[in-house]
């Protein structure tokens, strides 16, 4: 083939992003190629809004089967997101032999396996690197770079939504529901914002992230997913008192024959550099056995980094029609038949530190009674903070555990909701103190 050649479904932000590496950057993708790349086709059923980039006649349809079907198209780029129609049309273009790049993080979290398999049968490639981390290639870096080392863990900011609200309220001391009206406005969140702050987006990402690290099937539902809607300017500035800051983590860890993940506000030490990623930016924490630790920075969404990572898959699959590999990487990086399914570790089982801030009638006993319930399950207070009173008769009692297990928090937290003294519900938050 002298040029390969590129159809595209879905001409929103991302879209236009990608039109604009394939024009700004035309030479630098030749030369990189040592051949021709051409976007030949591009399907939206807008095409009349101003995209601000102007393709050339003929290119812009409204029929996606008119991409699908096209004989001369090696790669379809799915980037118009959601289940469907995107599922359908990524099966049809397997089914007719294109190659499949795409951004959807919640087509491969939910419906992954059924996609690869299609994939699989009929010896095409599926790359997904945009759907993690907009353009940090950790996807890459996990099939390819550092394919050698067994993973122990992979944790992330992986939601830049979420940062971006955490992040101002620790800095401004506000509370969650004026900052995601500023994110809104600033156009960091959505006007419906459901998926990103409850946690949905990041749980499809970890999803990806544990199956790829591990090995393993990983059932989307199974992740346990928390959002950030309850965190208060009080847990912010009560964590930062104590060294912390919050962040929404993704975490997966390997515990050989199961597997932990899971997605919640998390405390982490603010020495971390983790910690230290804000506002929009995204960052994913590797521990290979023989790499250590690694960290990866960058910009977890927008146009033009999420563009980068979709030419970066398309770019890998045109080298390899050039040399003639076929299916030179697995799509989960993995020979599909050493996948395994291991089971993820019900959250009663995981041992974590907890932040626990009850809010309680200010009288003598208080104090005793709780730390009482806490030594019954062989709870140990790690530290405490007892401000000055906040609101008539209730103060806030803040205590940080040691390393304690979910199952014997919670029946604790079950017996000391019931005390009279107790005036609010508590406010949990699991603390990181290891990040492996
Ligand atoms: N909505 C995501 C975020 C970007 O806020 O990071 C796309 O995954």
């Amino acid at each position: 083939m002298s040029t390969i050649k590129v159809g595209l479904l879905g001409f929103g932000t991302i879209g236009t992003g990608v039109v604009r590496v394939f024009q700004n950057n035309a030479q630098l993708l030749r030369q990189r190629l040592c051949k021709n790349i051409e976007l030949v086709r591009v399907a939206d059923l807008d095409v009349t809004t101003d995209r601000g980039v102007t393709l050339d006649e003929g290119i812009l349809t409204t029929d996606a089967e008119a991409v699908i079907n096209d004989p001369d198209i090696h790669i379809v780029i799915e980037l118009i997101g959601g289940y469907e129609p995107a599922k359908s049309f990524i099966l049809k273009a397997i089914a007719a032999g294109k190659h499949i790049v795409t951004a959807n993080k919640a087509l491969m979290a939910v419906h992954g396996r059924e996609i690869l398999a299609a994939a699989e049968r009929q010896g095409v490639s599926v790359m997904f690197e945009a759907a993690v981390g907009g353009g940090i290639p950790i996807i890459s870096a996990i099939k390819e770079n550092l394919c050698a080392n067994r993973f122990s863990s992979v944790l992330g900011i992986l939601n830049g939504t979420c940062n971006f609200i955490l992040t101002k309220m620790t800095e401004e001391g506000s509370d969650f529901a004026p900052v995601l009206k500023e994110a809104q406005d600033l156009g960091y969140a959505e006007a419906d914002p459901t998926f990103d702050i409850e946690g949905v987006d990041t749980a499809h990402k970890i999803a990806l992230l544990g199956a790829l690290c591990f090995g393993t099937t990983v059932d989307f539902d199974q992740v346990y997913r928390e959002g950030i809607t309850a965190i208060s300017a009080l847990d912010i500035k009560f964590a930062g008192e104590m060294g912390y800051k919050i962040k929404l983590l993704a975490i997966a860890k390997n515990h050989g024959d199961q597997i932990e993940v899971r997605v919640h506000p998390t405390m982490i030490p603010d020495t971390y550099q983790l910690a230290e990623v804000d506002g929009v930016f995204n960052a994913v924490r590797l521990t290979g056995d023989f790499v250590g630790p690694t960290l990866l920075y960058g910009s977890g969404a927008g146009m033009d980094a999420t563009a980068s990572a979709v030419m970066g898959d398309v770019m890998a699959i045109s080298r390899d029609q050039i040399s003639g590999a076929r299916l030179r990487v697995p799509v989960m990086g993995y020979c599909s038949e050493h996948i395994k399914t291991l089971q993820i570790k019900s959250m009663n089982d995981i041992v974590s530190h907890y932040y626990l801030r009850f809010t309680v009638l200010d009288q003598p006993g208080v104090l005793a009674k709780i730390a009482g319930c806490l030594g019954d399950y062989g709870i140990s207070i790690q530290s405490m903070i007892q401000p000055e009173r906040h609101e008539i008769d209730s103060v806030p009692i803040v205590l940080m555990t040691h390393s304690a297990c979910e199952a014997d928090i919670m029946k604790a937290l079950e017996i000391i909701e019931k005390l009279d003294i107790v005036s609010q519900p508590t406010r949990l938050i699991r603390v990181e103190n290891d990040l492996g």
